[in-house]
């Protein structure tokens, strides 16, 4: 059933566990991941970022092709359909009219005022068609050279003002972590986020989750973390199993068979991280 994240979130944050947002790329992608998940029983959140929106043609492409693969697939489980990193209203309302269930709207650019005038415009809109919105503050790291450059983590009296002023559905705070495929160690900060999730009723999110051992996954929840994203993971995962196959199949021309060598990959992904709820 297609869902927004509200309910989702709070459930999973009750029972201490964690929801994941898998992002889709394509057709494929999310086939994969509704069959596993529903397969688990484990609700999802399909994360679709502006490039892989642009990319899969447009929101209604995207919106379509999932509500389309729910009925055609007979998914049971939860799924909500979330734009990832929305870069203005605009953004946010497309998605909206298109059918998405929930958006982020991604102002920690920012100065704080202005990222909770934006995000309050967001939230007023998104209510209306309850659909649910997630916000960020602070800055994440990024990545340089492969290695790690540090951001600037959220700051508690911010959050609790954000939080206050804005009353978005979840909130993804700068903890340590950073978007992507990186070396070296992550300073992730668990004492803040076991302050930031003391402090606030509303669901903390972690972006970032790819490179983190199932282990450090568990300790965010355990920390107060409810949400998860990942992307690079299954990127990872899903291109060295194709340049594999390709390898050993240099004739292949079936794209079927070249794409859908990589789908137990994105499988097998997805079940690794859903493993950490048990
Ligand atoms: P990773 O690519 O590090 O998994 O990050 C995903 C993410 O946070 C999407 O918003």
């Amino acid at each position: 059933m297609l869902v927004n994240s509200k309910k989702m979130l709070k459930k999973a944050k009750k029972d201490n566990q964690v929801v994941f947002q898998f992002n889709i790329n394509n057709l494929e992608w999310t086939k994969c991941i509704l069959e596993e998940c529903d397969k688990l029983k484990v609700p999802v959140i399909l994360g679709v970022s502006e490039s892989a929106v642009k990319y899969m043609g447009g929101f209604n492409v995207v919106a379509s092709l999932c509500f389309s693969l729910i009925t055609d697939l007979n998914i049971k489980t939860d799924v909500c359909l979330h734009l990832d990193h929305g870069s203005s209203v605009e953004s946010c309302i497309k998605a909206i009219d298109a059918g998405f269930n929930s958006v982020m709207i991604d102002m920690s650019k920012l100065p704080i005022e202005e990222n909770i005038k934006i995000t309050k415009e967001v939230v007023a809109i998104a209510k209306n068609n309850d659909v649910s919105v997630e916000a960020e503050i602070g800055a994440m790291g990024k990545i340089q050279n492969g290695g790690v450059e540090s951001g600037t983590n959220t700051n508690l009296e911010d959050a609790i003002l954000f939080i206050k002023e804005t009353k978005v559905d979840s909130l993804a705070p700068a903890v340590g972590t950073v978007h992507g495929i990186y070396k070296g160690e992550l300073n992730i900060d668990y004492s803040l986020i076991k302050k930031l999730a003391a402090n606030l009723e509303t669901p903390l999110v972690l972006h970032g989750g790819s490179g983190l051992s199932l282990d450090i996954l568990r300790k965010c929840r355990d920390a107060g973390i409810t949400k998860i994203n990942i992307n690079s993971d299954i990127q990872d995962a899903w291109s060295k199993n194709v340049k594999e196959y390709l390898n050993e199949n240099k004739e292949e021309i079936d794209p079927r068979k070249i794409i859908g060598s990589g789908f137990e990959a994105i499988k097998e992904v997805v079940a690794s991280k859903i493993n950490i709820n048990k």
